[in-house]
């Protein structure tokens, strides 16, 4: 046996986040790195390596352009970076739509390749067979219903869901059959108030609502949207920090420290030793 240090922290599991329904809040953020996903770790249940990472790490337009590779290098990190929440990695557009074995092969690649605990689908038309397959094979699943960003090439933008009754009734049955296909908990994003709490209501699965008001089970954001990363965020983001002002004036203050030869100062160079 190995002589180092066992690991005596015991990370959060999908069973876990599933009995919490109805109870404390479950705390949710999005992680992409392993500095930050050190930093969330003391204070979060889940860690999401969305794929979101495509928009705000790599600069792509919407998520449709992210790939299995760029989800398992993400996944990797931030699992090195975590030792105590429960690690969900997002499976891509194109990876779990198709079929069935294909959601397998590749949810059981994520698994295997990154040590996470879980994967989370958007969980559209047809999908909810594909969560039943994975779970029933040793593969823990969220869902995500309302606005799925993978969607957006057929919604034409990133819109509120839930606005006709015709919508509201089939975001609801999504959220069902993905509850009743074994998803451990669901997403529910961009939809109002009153649709947020019919589905807490009406799954007996955690509800993790972003931008869909306090009354699901959890919230998560997009951890570069809360912090003040960018300059326009959706209506639903709190800022909690202003991190774009941080990084400017750090910036500029080394940029200028730079140009006036103030930066490096003798505490910051090496000396040759006498003699
Ligand atoms: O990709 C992502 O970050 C997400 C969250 C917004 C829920 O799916």
């Amino acid at each position: 046996m190995s002589s180092q240090r066992q690991e005596t922290v015991r990370r959060l599991t999908a069973p876990d986040i599933a009995a919490r329904k109805g109870g404390v809040p479950i705390v949710c953020l999005t992680a992409y790195t392993a500095p930050v996903a050190e930093i969330l770790d003391d204070h979060c249940d889940l860690l999401l390596v969305g794929d979101s990472v495509g928009m705000v790490v790599h600069g792509l337009p919407n998520t449709v352009g992210v790939t299995l590779d760029m989800m398992i290098l993400h996944g990797q990190a931030v699992m090195r970076g975590s030792r105590k929440a429960m690690v969900v990695v997002d499976l891509p557009f194109g990876s779990y739509e198709g079929s069935a074995e294909m959601a397998y092969a590749n949810a059981a690649r994520v698994m295997k390749e990154t040590g996470c605990n879980a994967v989370k689908v958007e969980a559209g038309p047809a999908v909810a067979e594909n969560i039943d397959y994975l779970v029933k094979r040793g593969i823990p699943v969220m869902g995500h219903v309302g606005l799925r960003p993978q969607a957006v090439m057929v919604d034409g933008g990133f819109r509120a869901k839930g606005k006709t009754d015709h919508e509201r009734a089939r975001i609801l049955d999504e959220a069902r059959a993905a509850a009743e296909s074994g998803a451990f908990a669901v997403v529910v994003e961009g939809v109002a108030e009153g649709l947020a709490r019919e589905i807490t209501g009406a799954i007996d699965v955690p509800t993790i609502g972003i931008g869909a008001s306090a009354g699901c089970d959890g919230q998560i954001l997009v951890t570069d949207d809360m912090l003040g990363l960018f300059d326009w965020t959706p209506k639903f983001v709190r800022r909690y920090g202003d991190l774009r002002g941080e990084i400017t004036k750090a910036v500029a203050g080394y940029a200028d420290d730079v140009r006036q030869r103030r930066f490096p100062g003798p505490a910051e160079i090496y000396f040759a030793k006498a003699g």
